[in-house]
């Protein structure tokens, strides 16, 4: 995933263009790059590494100033970060410039046949392909170029263009990667995400898919890949300038943390109405819930333990058979999936390639698709049949915090929603767990209010190198997101493991330098947990207990540390238990001095397969 940004105004650019790229980082920076037109030519800085060695380069240098320019931060996914593979790529005619989000997937094969034409390439990118066929099929008009070039493109590409030939026009492409424009008097802006948008403007229009903008200092126009005029739809986000930066907190990641009971009370808040539930605009009828066969919830990563934690109360709460896929493996199983299946595809930026990819399957087998999304208007968001937003606003750090929790309460109420409608759970337990939903917020502040007791924890165990989660039922889910958050930003190895698989094998790699996590919430394994706990803590291991505030003096004889959450309905007691973990691989990473917003080797949203 990388990110855009460009402008056309009668200031000068450069300014918005660096400012754009330092909030757009998140989304890859291994390298970047700036073009602009400058007194009739093409003028491009670009580096790799972080956009501070490009900031270096410029600070003082009056001259690189212009209305009109691109820039970009990449994430590499077809050749490595180096100075020339860097964006913007620009043509052999040198009046094409070009930033790009995306993959072309027959890149190879359009190379081939340019170099056959004597097309020199200087990159190892697939990005480069599209600028030099842009050039090859030039000849003066750069929309109708524009539209002859992406007719030959398989793959996703977001793409921001400028010419030469045309100082007056910024040329916008969305194809599978999101691209928004961004509008203000005398000037007009283009981004991969609303954080570059916000300290010049909060109107904005999602480019939607297959479309191009011509874009000039006065407005835009919107086309469809055949250049049929489309309508704009502008949208005002509300989102302030302080939403996508730390404010007080020294990483991004932490002000998420604790931006969660908002998050979770914007999310929740306005679907409850006294006792019941409103689902925005989710029409499935009684008929077509009771013909379903089964449902299907897709995703990555921590979507995808949101779905682990929702399968355990969603077969409690509706009795039809839930599945829980990798989306990355989804499509690859010939999975049985037909108009009798409901999928839900989970995805925090809904621009996740895996995802958006059996999102689509799913839609071709005939399925009909809900997905839980945070980005407004996203790709997967725009591809389903019904959109349920988290309203967690934008989360900027890599590991995902207040996105997760936002879901997994989502998908609570889309649980109830649909279990009410099939007549399958009493008033009491629908009007108990809405009420737990409710008391979410309050109940996670009380758990944050104690966060530097799990720093002082973390204190003790940061440099093991060995981390095991165990945990039974949902508690085995909520380990998974655990063990990722742990892995992702502190770098350490740990594992999920389900307590009572530990014997079949596993346990033999239990010793005194093992810090186990035991989580134990559910009271009718209780009892079991504990036995399981003995048995690591025979072997030598460390035992974090992460428990209810009713089970805190039972098992604090069996723990080297232990920690409570608010004792709150059973089901919903997963997006309770996850944030003591979510503040351990938080202050983990940091004594450990990692680069915790940014995590080496990953971006925050997957758009390539
Ligand atoms: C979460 O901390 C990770 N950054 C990652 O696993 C993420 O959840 C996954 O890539 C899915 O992203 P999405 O929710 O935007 O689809």
């Amino acid at each position: 995933m990388c990110g855009i940004v460009g402008c056309i105004g009668k200031g000068n650019a450069v300014p918005f263009l660096i400012q754009g790229l330092e909030k757009l980082e998140y989304r890859g920076y291994d390298s970047s790059g700036i073009a602009i037109y400058s007194n009739g030519k093409i003028r491009v800085v670009k580096k790799q590494g972080h956009l501070k060695v490009i900031k270096e380069i410029l600070k003082d240098n009056n001259d690189f100033c212009a209305g009109l320019g691109i820039g970009h931060t990449r994430w590499a996914t077809h050749g490595n970060p180096t100075d020339i593979n860097a964006h913007p790529h620009v043509s052999a005619c040198g009046k094409i410039a070009l930033v790009h989000n995306g993959i072309i997937e027959n890149y190879i094969e359009l190379k081939e046949e340019l170099m056959k034409k004597g097309f020199l390439f200087k990159s190892d990118t697939d990005t480069e392909v599209i600028v030099q066929l842009m050039s090859s099929l030039y000849e003066g008009d750069i929309f109708q170029t524009v539209k002859n070039s992406i007719k030959k493109l398989q793959g996703s590409f977001a793409l921001g263009i400028i010419c030469a030939d045309n100082p007056d026009t910024l040329i916008a492409v969305k194809k599978d990667s999101p691209l928004i424009i961004g509008t203000s008097e005398n000037e007009n802006y283009i981004a991969s995400d609303i954080p570059a948008l916000l300290s010049k403007t909060d109107t904005i229009c999602r480019l939607q898919e297959k479309q191009i903008a011509l874009i000039n200092s006065e407005g835009f126009k919107l086309y469809d890949f055949e250049g049929n005029l489309s309508e704009k739809k502008l949208t005002v986000i509300n989102w302030s300038i302080d939403a996508a930066e730390k404010n007080q907190y020294e990483h991004f990641m932490l002000k998420e943390i604790m931006e969660q009971p908002r998050a979770i009370k914007d999310t929740v808040y306005p679907r409850i109405e006294g006792k019941s539930l409103k689902l925005d605009n989710l029409n499935l009828s009684k008929e077509y819930l009771e013909n379903l066969n089964k449902i299907c919830i897709v995703a990555c990563g921590s979507a995808y333990h949101v779905g682990c934690i929702a399968k355990y109360f969603m077969e409690l709460l509706i009795r039809k058979p839930v599945e829980i896929d990798l989306a990355s493996e989804f499509r690859y199983r010939s999975p049985i999936v037909d108009e009798n299946t409901l999928v839900i595809i989970i995805s925090q930026s809904g621009e996740t390639a895996d995802s958006l990819a059996a999102l689509r399957e799913s839609k071709r087998l005939g399925a009909r698709v809900i997905s839980i999304v945070n980005v407004v208007g996203s790709s997967i968001a725009s591809e389903s049949d019904y959109v349920l937003y988290t309203h967690a606003g934008p989360e900027i750090a890599v590991a995902t915090t207040k996105a997760y929790s936002t879901q997994l309460a989502l998908m609570y109420i889309l649980a109830l929603h649909i279990g009410k409608a099939l007549n399958k759970i009493s008033d009491e337990k629908y009007e108990s767990i809405i009420e737990a939903l409710k008391n979410l917020p309050e109940n996670i502040e009380k758990i944050l209010e104690g966060k530097e007791e799990i720093m002082s924890i973390a204190k003790n165990y940061y440099y093991y190198e060995k981390v095991f989660f165990i945990g039974r039922n949902v508690d085995y889910a909520v380990c998974m997101e655990g063990s990722l958050k742990l892995k992702e930003i502190s770098y350490i190895h740990s594992e999920a493991y389900a307590a009572g698989e530990l014997k079949h094998g596993t346990i033999s790699l239990i010793d005194k330098n093992t810090l186990v996590i035991a989580i134990a919430t559910q009271e009718k394994l209780m009892d079991k947990m504990i036995s399981n706990v003995r048995e690591v803590k025979a072997r030598g291991a460390k035992i974090l207990f992460l428990t209810t505030e009713k089970y805190y003096e039972k098992l604090k004889p069996i723990s080297d540390h232990i920690v409570s959450i608010p004792q709150t309905y059973e089901t919903v007691l997963p997006s309770l238990s996850v944030i003591p973990m979510q503040l351990m691989s938080y202050y983990t990473a940091k004594f450990r001095g990692c680069d915790i917003d940014k995590p080496r080797n990953l971006a925050k949203s997957v758009t390539v397969e």
